[in-house]
């Protein structure tokens, strides 16, 4: 599992070349400019596919990515069950902070889950925040799930790395916790006879007593992944008229929840002593790779609309990215590797904008 030394030299480096472009001063990048503060001792990781890391992998579900051309681009082109040619953002995450890409908790043995501390991810692919979303499909770890996992693993793992309870209180607390979740409640239980403020409200509700539960648990410090422009994505345009437009009544109600989102936070800051936040647009860092303003260091991410696998798409179900695809000739043209799920390079632009250009990731009171 080791640090992926020759991609973290690569990131570095794209992070002081675009400084250097687009500084005028430029500031050398010292430890109190990284974003959050970092000197996280582990990144634990709650999601869906967009972070999951191979969790699915040991689920009986059709969601499921453990096969080429999955992770094609990834360390040694050997899929991983990363629904992507390569790494997430949860590993460029990981990369920033310096630590070890996050393993799939599905994956380890009791005995690797003594031995870890640097952290674990639990996201799971199909589900979502409420307890039925995406079980149509098959297993998932739906977000309270993820969280008594991560309960079973203070438990029953990090009690005995961490002898005493301060120790463990220490480490749980200078942790970064993300999370990236609730999409697929959008794509599998809401539908445009909803109030969308009353879905929203339902799924916020849902997702706080989580939040809550982890800060119960001693997590101080949360990276929070808003929702996707679900309605920009292949699946759900290759079905609007004109086709390739996107879904707006779809992003809409998507923007409601991550407004109140936003807005929770600021809340929960002020309701929790010693606790941060740092929210992350991810909807408008998408919206923008797609938009008229790509500039730069996105420009050759060209094609905005159709996934590389399969490379002829017209949104039927019989049309996921396996084994049997045909593949697009140049995925780093591409913002989608499947219609669901962007590619590496999309998710490497996501930690440009994110950590050097801060454009899209805030700390919450900052
Ligand atoms: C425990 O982790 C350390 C460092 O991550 C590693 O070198 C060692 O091989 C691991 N031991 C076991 C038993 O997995
Ligand atoms: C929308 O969802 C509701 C509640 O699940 C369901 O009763 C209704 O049939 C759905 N409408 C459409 C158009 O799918
Ligand atoms: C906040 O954190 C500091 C340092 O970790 C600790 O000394 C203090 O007791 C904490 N305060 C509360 C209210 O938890
Ligand atoms: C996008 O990629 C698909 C598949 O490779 C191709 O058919 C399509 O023409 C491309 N569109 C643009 C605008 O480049
Ligand atoms: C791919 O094609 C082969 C040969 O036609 C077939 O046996 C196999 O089931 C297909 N695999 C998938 C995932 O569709």
């Amino acid at each position: 599992m080791g640090l992926p030394s020759s991609l973290k030299t690569c990131l570095i480096l794209l992070f002081i070349c675009l400084l250097n472009v687009s500084t005028i001063s430029s500031k050398p990048l010292t430890k109190e400019t990284v974003l959050f503060g970092g000197n996280f001792p582990a990144l634990y990781v709650i999601g869906d596919s967009l972070v999951d890391s191979g969790n699915n992998n040991h689920l009986d579900t059709l969601g499921k990515s453990n096969f080429p051309p999955y992770g094609s681009d990834f360390e040694g082109g050997k899929p991983t069950g990363r629904f992507s040619n390569g790494k997430t953002i949860a590993d460029y995450i990981a990369i920033y902070y310096e630590l070890p890409l996050v393993p799939a908790y599905m994956g380890l043995s009791e005995e690797q889950k003594n031995n870890i501390s640097t952290g674990i991810n639990y996201a799971s692919a199909a589900c979502g925040i409420l307890p039925d979303t995406g079980k149509i499909v098959g297993e998932c770890l739906s977000l309270s799930v993820q969280v008594d996992l991560f309960k079973k693993t203070i438990n029953k793992n990090l009690e005995k790395k961490f002898k005493t309870q301060p120790e463990l209180s220490k480490h749980l607390a200078e942790s970064l916790f993300m999370t990236a979740i609730g999409v697929n409640d959008y794509s599998f239980f809401y539908n445009e006879t909803m109030d969308a403020n009353d879905f929203a409200n339902k799924l916020l509700h849902e997702f706080f007593i989580q939040i809550q539960r982890l800060h119960g648990l001693g997590a101080r410090k949360f990276f929070i992944n808003n929702i996707k422009p679900l309605g920009c994505y292949p699946n759900i345009i290759a079905h609007t008229v004109p086709r390739g437009s996107c879904d707006d009544d779809l992003n809409l109600a998507v923007a409601i929840y991550n407004a109140k989102l936003r807005r929770s936070l600021t809340h929960m800051k002020q309701k929790f002593s010693n606790t941060s936040f740092l929210y992350s647009d991810y909807f408008n860092f998408m919206l923008g790779l797609r938009g008229p303003s790509r500039n730069y260091a996105s420009s050759n991410l060209l094609n905005t609309t159709s996934p590389c696998c399969p490379s002829v798409y017209d949104g039927g179900a019989s049309t996921f990215c396996n084994a049997n695809s045909s593949l697009c000739t140049m995925r780093d043209t591409h913002i989608f590797f499947d219609p669901f799920h962007p590619t590496q390079l999309a998710n490497f632009m996501y930690a440009i904008r994110c950590f050097q250009e801060r454009k899209i990731c805030h700390v919450v009171g900052d």
